[in-house]
């Protein structure tokens, strides 16, 4: 089940966060934020199974563009369609508050992020060089949420 984060989640989402974004990962005070609506354009998605959160996403919605910041599945629920359907969650959201376009950034060296984002339409258009705080770059990726605004139509 995809349900929008609440406080109860925070602890769940703070160890996804440091399991799957590594030296990247936000801090909890940061995560504490986001979902507890201290930050206006962010917003928290969970999926949840048997009780358990397994998987997280999080995007900001700001005038045209909504921005994937985040999305992490524990390790043993993935390959499952989790990400898919957290990812597809956003996408239908996106539209709703005026965005057009998703974009996101990852690191270059994700392979398996990168390509579930290819297999979800996604289309690099950018590199960041040193990006990352260990001097990776970032590949910028876009999806077109309304006909017209580059990228891969549906
Ligand atoms: C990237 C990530 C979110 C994918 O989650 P997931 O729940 O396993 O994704 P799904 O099961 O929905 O995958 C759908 C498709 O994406 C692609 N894909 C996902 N992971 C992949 C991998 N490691 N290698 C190649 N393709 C991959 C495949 O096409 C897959 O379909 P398939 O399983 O039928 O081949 C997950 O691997 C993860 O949490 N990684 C660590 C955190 C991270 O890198 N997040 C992204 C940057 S913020």
């Amino acid at each position: 089940m995809i349900r929008a984060a609440g406080t109860s989640d925070i602890e769940a989402v703070v160890a996804l966060e440091a399991a799957t974004q590594g030296a990247d990962a936000w801090s909890e005070g940061l995560v504490r934020d986001g979902i507890g609506g201290g930050l206006p354009t962010i917003s928290y998605l969970v999926a949840e199974t048997d009780d358990q959160v397994i998987g997280y996403a999080v995007a900001s919605y700001a005038g045209d563009i909504a921005e994937l910041q985040r999305i992490g599945v524990a390790e043993p629920a993935r390959r499952g369609g989790v990400a898919s359907e957290l990812l597809a969650a956003i996408v239908a959201h996106a539209p709703s508050t005026g965005a057009d376009r998703m974009l996101l950034e990852v690191r270059a060296d994700n392979r398996g992020a990168i390509a579930f984002y290819a297999a979800r339409d996604f289309v690099e258009i950018d590199r960041r060089a040193r990006y990352y705080r260990d001097g990776t770059d970032a590949v910028v990726m876009r999806l077109p949420l309304i006909a017209g605004c580059g990228g891969r139509q549906k």
